[in-house]
């Protein structure tokens, strides 16, 4: 894993963007893993700005999504609409190119990413327990698309984005271990004192299913992209 050390939740956004801009000027029909949370946020907002700026198009671009909230109860409470608010809505690329796990492709999603030609980069957070998409510890690293049942913690912690706690669904449909793990390349982006105890599992201690990211460890193409107040210097 390489490891990037920066000043703050900014230059990480500017060095992620500039990442999957180089990426579609190599590669106009891309295939990007997308995360969603707070973490990518200001990402997205670079690659929007960017593309912008050097007149990048995004229609031959595919994407597929970590996970999905099952059984949400507004559509503002799904992580389609997060993305659309956040990134899809603003770039020229073609929502019918745009995939979610969902009931009816649960058990044909890594299919479909393998079909497309497999993701070239991977965008990831990373939750206070470990988890990433939404798998959470103890979850199989040879895990493929699946439905879980969330924590008590990611609840808590995801609530933020709700009205109140009742509203957070209790399951949601995620890629696996092992779907993340089939990336060619990915960036894992995490700030703020929240993340510390995560990252420092990460990179310190041994692969362990107690820590799902761990999977990381002997990816051959990762880096992970973190601002002072999580680093563990
Ligand atoms: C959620 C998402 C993850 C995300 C994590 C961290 O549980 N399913 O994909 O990485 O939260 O979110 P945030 O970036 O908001 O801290």
């Amino acid at each position: 894993m390489k490891i990037f050390i920066c000043e703050n939740a900014d230059e990480i956004a500017r060095l992620c963007a500039q990442k999957v801009i180089n990426l579609i000027k190599r590669k106009e029909d891309a295939i990007l893993g997308l995360a969603t949370g707070s973490s990518p946020q200001k990402t997205y907002q670079q690659i929007i700005e960017l593309s912008k700026q050097n007149n990048i198009s995004f229609k031959n671009i595919k994407t597929f999504n970590l996970d999905e909230y099952v059984d949400y109860k507004k559509e503002k409470d799904s992580y389609e609409f997060f993305m659309k608010e956040n990134l899809f809505l603003e770039l020229d690329i073609n929502l019918k190119n745009t995939n979610f796990p969902n009931k009816q492709n649960i058990n044909n999603y890594d299919d479909l990413i393998k079909e497309a030609g497999g993701i070239d980069l991977q965008i990831l957070g990373i939750g206070t327990n470990g988890h990433i998409a939404f798998n959470e510890p103890g979850t199989s690293f040879g895990s493929n698309t699946h439905i879980v049942n969330l924590t008590e913690q990611t609840i808590k912690d995801n609530s933020r984005f709700f009205t109140t706690i009742d509203d957070v669904p209790k399951q949601a449909y995620t890629m696996g271990l092992s779907s993340i793990y089939k990336a060619k390349e990915i960036i894992l982006i995490a700030t703020g004192k929240n993340k510390k105890k995560a990252i420092e599992t990460l990179i310190k201690e041994n692969k362990d299913i107690s820590c799902p990211a761990s999977i990381l460890k002997d990816h051959p193409n990762v880096t992970l992209f973190l601002d002072y107040d999580c680093a563990p210097i």
